[in-house]
């Protein structure tokens, strides 16, 4: 039985060159299996001399063994050959530079109320707020307009339910809800969205105001241009702004005034404001021969314009986040 190691060679070499697991079953079947070329040579056995045939069965068996080992081994060779390839695949490369957080920023008008806050803070001004939903009396009837007041139609209010109900159409029904819980000395700002039927460059059905009141039993007009003055002064931070205040008409105030500011070419008008009404006092129950006080209300949409150069106001609104992203 010379050529069992010749056998025996050539099997381990097959085994050797065989890239994949299908084939190398077949080439063992070749070798190892029932009809196969080992099994073949023990079922000789039986034609040799019996003096030969224990030494010769225990080569074939050896034989036998060593490729079972080979086999194995070549099994296992391949099987972590593919779980390698096969993390090459799937594998992340770390090094590249990561896709972000997508950190949200602060919408322009929300950043200039903040900085409206903080200003009047730094005056000695609380913050208070009222719904967005009121009542005709607050928006209007404690304000001094008693139904069929024409100055009701200088508003176009969106009504909910038959006119009991609506959208605030200004911030000024917080002064009444305000004095109505608190007595003076009051001082207040209160920012908040407002709602009118309106829509072009200058207008948007939604809108945010920022109220003012201040009611103490010495406040007066002078106070009032000086708090407004000082105000517009920090939040522009320009040295050629000027403030200039035009008498006017509102049914809450008496005097009244129309607030407006110039960086030199021409007049903006910002805000309204003026002196409480002797009859807003009443409706909230507090003496006006004791007390005095003063109200204003401001556009910090139109203030975000003017501080960042916006000459649309519908783009602070349209959600667009080309637009939006510029301010932070
Ligand atoms: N509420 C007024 C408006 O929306 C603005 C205003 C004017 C508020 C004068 C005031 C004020 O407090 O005193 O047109």
């Amino acid at each position: 039985m010379q050529n069992l190691d010749a056998i025996l060679q050539e099997a381990l070499a097959q085994f050797k060159r065989t890239e994949d697991a299908a084939t190398l079953e077949q080439v063992k079947s070749h070798y190892l299996g029932k009809s196969g070329v080992l099994t073949g040579l023990l079922k000789g056995l039986g034609k040799l001399p019996a003096k030969q045939r224990p030494a010769e069965g225990q080569r074939i068996n050896q034989a036998k063994e060593t490729l079972e080992a080979a086999l194995e081994d070549r099994r296992n060779a391949l099987k972590a050959r593919k779980l390698e390839a096969q993390l090459a695949q799937d594998a992340l490369d770390v090094t590249l530079p990561g896709r972000g957080l997508g950190v949200g920023g602060l919408h322009p008008v929300t950043r200039t109320l903040e900085r409206i806050e903080t200003l009047f803070k730094s005056m000695g001004f609380m913050i208070a707020e009222g719904p967005e939903i009121e009542t005709d009396y607050y928006n209007f009837t404690a304000l001094n307009q008693p139904e069929n007041h024409p100055a009701r139609s200088m508003h176009d209010t969106f009504y909910l339910d038959d006119g009991k109900h609506l959208l605030r159409t200004h911030t000024s029904p917080i002064q009444i809800r305000y004095m109505e819980k608190h007595k003076p000395p009051l001082k207040i700002i209160a920012p908040g969205r407002v709602y009118r039927v309106d829509l072009d460059a200058t207008h948007s059905p939604m809108f945010h105001q920022i109220e003012g009141l201040w009611v103490d039993e010495q406040v007066s007009f002078s106070d009032l241009k000086g708090v407004v003055s000082e105000f517009l002064l920090r939040f522009f931070e320009r040295e050629d702004l000027k403030v200039r205040f035009r008498p006017s008409f509102f049914p809450f105030t008496e005097p009244s005034a129309e607030v407006d500011m110039s960086f030199g070419e021409g007049w903006l008008e910002v805000g309204g404001c003026g002196m409480v009404h002797p009859n807003v006092f009443k409706y909230v129950n507090i003496d006006s021969e004791k007390y005095q006080g003063f109200a204003f209300g401001l556009g910090p949409d139109r203030l975000a314009m003017l501080r960042y150069g916006v000459k649309d106001l519908r783009l602070f609104f349209e959600n667009d986040l080309r637009f939006l992203r510029q301010f932070n």
